[in-house]
């Protein structure tokens, strides 16, 4: 039942569109489960039964692969040229553009987000990755290579970059929509054909993105789409015999299950996963830009983002200054239901994680650290839970050492600049790292010394489609975006033949 036809604001499309009981998308088709079973996706702003979502599970992978293999190797789009793709993929991205009002609204309502968010950010990015990808199709290319050890004219040799072939690729619900154009867009322009499993808590941007492939025209069984759990869908894409790749966004931990599933044909991986990430103010930064932007570091999407600034390190002149700054810009934010023009927080995804973020504040709380913000849940409805900042941590607690995933950033001072990349890189995570100065040597010394796979200055969560983006250490294998993630969905082939 679409419990979402409560909120006056509601498009009618959204609300026709949720009501509906959603298929899967196999071979250009909508096709039940073969289990004939459905799981039930939430609004997490009430913990109600949002959407009904046919459940796919292996079976349903395999057949998706089958599609998949087809569409690769004898369909229309193993012939069709580059610039005739890229053209698709700028018309998609052009129809998520056109609709960019009912994602927004849709995923707001299935994974808690506040709509302005998702009309300003989500959507537009995912919008501009199918037009940055667009432009590649035509542009990936191979070398041609002099043989060192052969005359001149002995030989002609030369790489020829061709697509990986059937890619499996499981995502996240933080950014549903995105995720999903951070994977497909690439995955196209190099030729590839794909079977993506959204994340079971939000599988509905996924699925409307599914009917503007078919609208924009791609050839069937190119772009294959089948929500499920992760347990069973999920496990079965990994592991799948006929997958030639598998990308996958999400937890450590089910990186590494992933990385065993993909062992028995020796898929390709990549992994793009948790974070810690280091966020340190030294005491010469503009501190009214350096605490909204620590703010924002980790408090952007209800802190579940995977690069999210969790770790706060401030110099020790500022550190009071910076703290209470930070407190009451956490109290400032209205922490209210997605819909709520005034909402600046939305609630956490599932009852899953506010269980998780709640037993962190719990275990932090208990060890002796102390909330200068929030520290709880907000009412007994929904999954909200009040931006937190944390200090008298140390750095063997819980709440220091793993990912949180919600909006709780723990603060601590440090007295030498030089020494901060120490206590900066000691984690197991390398995915991302911020540094607030005005001091341009400072700032680029200790960027070289971060161990991460992106580093902001006097800036925080800035992505683009050409900037590359992973992790180093267990934030994951390889990079998305940029021309990076390219080689992840090509093969090098060399020809070398003697004249
Ligand atoms: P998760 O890693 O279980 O889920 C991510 C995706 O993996 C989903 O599509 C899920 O269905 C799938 N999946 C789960 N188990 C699988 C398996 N055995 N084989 C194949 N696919 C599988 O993450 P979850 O449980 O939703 O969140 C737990 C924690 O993971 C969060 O608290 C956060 O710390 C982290 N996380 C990190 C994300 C990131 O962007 N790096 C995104 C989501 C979660
Ligand atoms: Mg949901």
């Amino acid at each position: 039942m679409a419990t979402a036809a409560a909120t006056p604001s509601i498009d009618h499309n959204v609300s026709s569109f949720v009501a509906k009981t959603h298929k899967l998308l196999i071979n250009g088709k909508w096709t039940a489960a073969a289990s004939g079973k459905t799981f039930a996706s939430y609004n997490p702003a009430t913990g109600e039964v949002l959407a009904n979502v046919a459940e796919g599970d292996r079976e349903d992978i395999d057949r998706a692969v089958k599609a998949a293999r087809a569409a690769f190797e004898t369909g229309p789009w193993s012939k069709m040229s580059p610039s005739e793709r890229g053209r698709l993929m700028w018309k998609l991205g052009d129809l998520v553009e056109k609709y960019l009002e009912e994602f927004a609204q849709l995923e707001s309502l299935d994974n808690g987000k506040p709509l302005k968010v998702a009309r300003a950010a989500d959507v537009p990015l995912a919008a501009d990755h199918f037009r940055y990808y667009a432009g590649w199709a035509t542009k990936i290319e191979g070398n041609t290579i002099p043989l060192g050890l052969a005359p001149r004219g002995k030989f002609l040799a030369y790489t020829l970059r061709e697509p990986v072939g059937v890619v499996g690729q499981i995502i996240p619900w933080n950014f549903p929509l995105l995720m999903a154009a951070w994977k497909i867009a690439p995955a196209l322009a190099a030729g590839c054909t794909i079977v993506l499993k959204p994340a079971e808590q939000t599988p509905l941007t996924a699925l409307r993105l599914g009917e503007l492939i078919q609208e924009a025209g791609f050839p069937d069984g190119v772009v294959n789409i089948v929500p499920g759990y992760g347990e069973t869908a999920g496990a079965a894409l990994a592991a799948h015999p006929d997958v030639d790749k598998v990308a996958f966004t999400g937890s450590t931990e089910v990186g590494k299950l992933i990385l065993q599933a993909a062992a028995g044909n020796l898929k390709k991986v990549s992994l793009e996963l948790g974070g810690k990430s280091p966020n340190v103010v030294l005491d010469d930064a503009d501190m009214d830009k350096a605490i909204a932007g620590a703010a924002s570091a980790i408090f952007f999407n209800q802190g579940q983002t995977c690069c999210a600034g969790s770790r706060l390190f401030i110099e020790k002149g500022s550190f009071d200054k910076v703290v209470d700054g930070i407190s009451k810009e956490a109290d400032k934010i209205r922490v209210r239901p997605g819909f709520d023009p005034d909402s600046d927080m939305g609630p956490l995804v599932s009852e899953e994680q506010l269980n998780r973020v709640c037993g962190y504040l719990e275990s932090g709380l208990k060890e002796g650290a102390k909330a200068t913000a929030g520290g709880a849940r907000v009412g007994d409805k929904g999954y909200f839970v009040k931006p937190t900042v944390l200090v008298n941590t140390n750095d063997k607690m819980k709440v220091v050492r793993e990912e949180i995933f919600g909006p709780v950033v723990t603060a601590t001072p440090f007295s030498d600049p030089n020494d901060i990349a120490v206590a900066a890189n000691d984690t197991i995570y390398g995915l991302a790292a911020g540094i607030w100065t005005r001091d341009i040597k400072k700032a680029h010394t200790l960027a070289a010394k971060i161990k991460a796979g992106t580093v902001w200055i006097n800036c925080y969560n800035v992505f683009d489609a050409a900037l590359p983006f992973g992790g180093y250490k267990q934030s994951g294998w390889g990079r998305e975006m940029g021309h990076e993630v390219l080689e992840h969905y090509t093969e090098i082939k060399s020809v070398c033949a003697a004249l």
